[in-house]
């Protein structure tokens, strides 16, 4: 264990240096590619440690297995320079004072659930509301509040196996529910999530990871000014609570079209308190296709985002309000950083019309998601 506390510092403290150095290969010499471990405390009497995934090209992502929570993901800009494109916190004491679910896993069920209810097969179940009258991201203790249990996969590539086990009705969802979430750092920079889950009683299943990012590595520079483009035809309108209405409608001609690259500040004053909608993906089957890509002109970075998933969360950090401190100092101030939760459809349990989020006994879920950074 001090071995691996000590290889994360050296780790750490290496990717700070590079990053103050231009180098035009845009390969961190400073790190070696593996998975070290480091302690970062305890949460609910478990283990909580810091994992540092870094790939061949030396691009690191850390993982923490409390909530399973993407703390950083380390690439180059154009010259060379080093910095996360994800926000976060170096230490595990921010995270326990409840920031709004950056770069954790999200479960059992992503985003809202109207009216904290829903039924299935002739059963009413009653969730927790902890967004007004609404169940959001899992209820009152998710699973970004959660210790997983972590192993670091023997692979060619670097690795982390997450696992938790869902109690039948823990925040009210039936079923236990066993998850397994892999994360892995390709070589071309890709952070792939591969979520699988299995349950022993009907119950809605929708995991997904709320990383917040800002291409161009400094949160002072707002995501407005970032370009977007998603892979949908058609949106889901929301009511004033953020529940879906049910009904699915044309991006075309309204400030939701990102079918063609688009400043994502070039509509933001038409959308009443910014973008947090749910985009109908154009894909018709259930493969890893490309949904989205984010560019920024200052860094030069670009983001794929491939998806096996239905849908969409495109957010612009509304909420966000400076009351947390990004690593570096800054407050996170809103529309400092962006979310693309890939996910079913919200409030699925209660629209018939929507893709079924409801995973059966015997049934196996498997959502694979990559955000792949590059550079032009
Ligand atoms: C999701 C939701 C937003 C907000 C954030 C967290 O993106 O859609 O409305 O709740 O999570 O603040």
């Amino acid at each position: 264990m001090k071995f691996a506390s000590f290889m994360l510092f050296a780790a750490a403290t290496t990717t700070l240096a590079v990053s103050c150095n231009n180098n035009s290969e845009n390969k961190n010499t400073a790190v070696k590619p593996g998975v070290t471990k480091t302690d970062w405390g305890k949460v609910d009497g478990k283990d909580v440690y810091l994992y540092t995934l870094v790939n061949d090209k030396g691009d690191t992502v850390t993982i923490t297995n409390y909530g399973g929570t993407v703390t950083s993901f380390v690439t180059p800009d154009k010259n060379g320079k080093y910095s996360s494109v994800i926000v976060g916190f170096d230490s595990l004491a921010p995270y326990l004072q409840k920031p709004p679910y950056f770069g954790a896993l999200i479960g059992r069920y992503g985003n809202r659930i109207g009216n904290a209810q829903f039924s299935l097969d002739g059963t009413g179940y009653k969730l927790a509301a902890n967004d007004g009258k609404n169940t959001l991201h899992g209820g009152l203790k998710g699973f970004d509040k959660v210790v997983w249990d972590a192993s670091i996969p023997n692979d060619t590539v670097p690795s982390l196996t997450l696992k938790y086990v869902s109690k039948d009705l823990e925040e009210g969802f039936p079923g236990n529910l066993n998850v397994t979430v892999q994360y892995t750092l390709t070589n071309d920079i890709g952070l792939k999530i591969e979520y699988s889950a299995e349950t022993d009683k009907a119950t809605p299943v929708n995991l997904t990871n709320h990383s917040y990012f800002n291409l161009s590595g400094d949160v002072t520079n707002t995501i407005l000014g970032e370009t977007l483009m998603i892979d949908a035809d058609n949106y889901t309108p929301v009511d004033t609570t953020l529940i879906p209405t049910g009904e699915i409608k044309s991006v075309k001609g309204t400030p939701f079209d990102f079918t063609t690259p688009k400043e994502i500040g070039k509509d933001f004053a038409n959308v009443q308190g910014g973008y947090d909608h749910n985009f109908v993906l154009n894909k018709k089957d259930n493969l890893l296709d490309k949904v989205a890509e984010v560019s920024d002109s200052i860094s030069g970075r670009v983001m794929d985002v491939y998806t096996t998933q239905p849908g969409l969360q495109f957010y612009t950090g509304n909420f966000l309000d400076g009351k947390f401190i990004n690593r570096g100092g800054t407050p996170l101030a809103q529309h400092s950083a962006l979310c693309l939760e890939t996910q079913h459809f919200p409030d699925s349990p209660n629209k018939p019309n929507f893709p079924s989020s409801i995973l059966k006994p015997g049934e196996k879920y498997h959502e694979v998601t990559v955000y792949k950074v590059s550079v032009k």
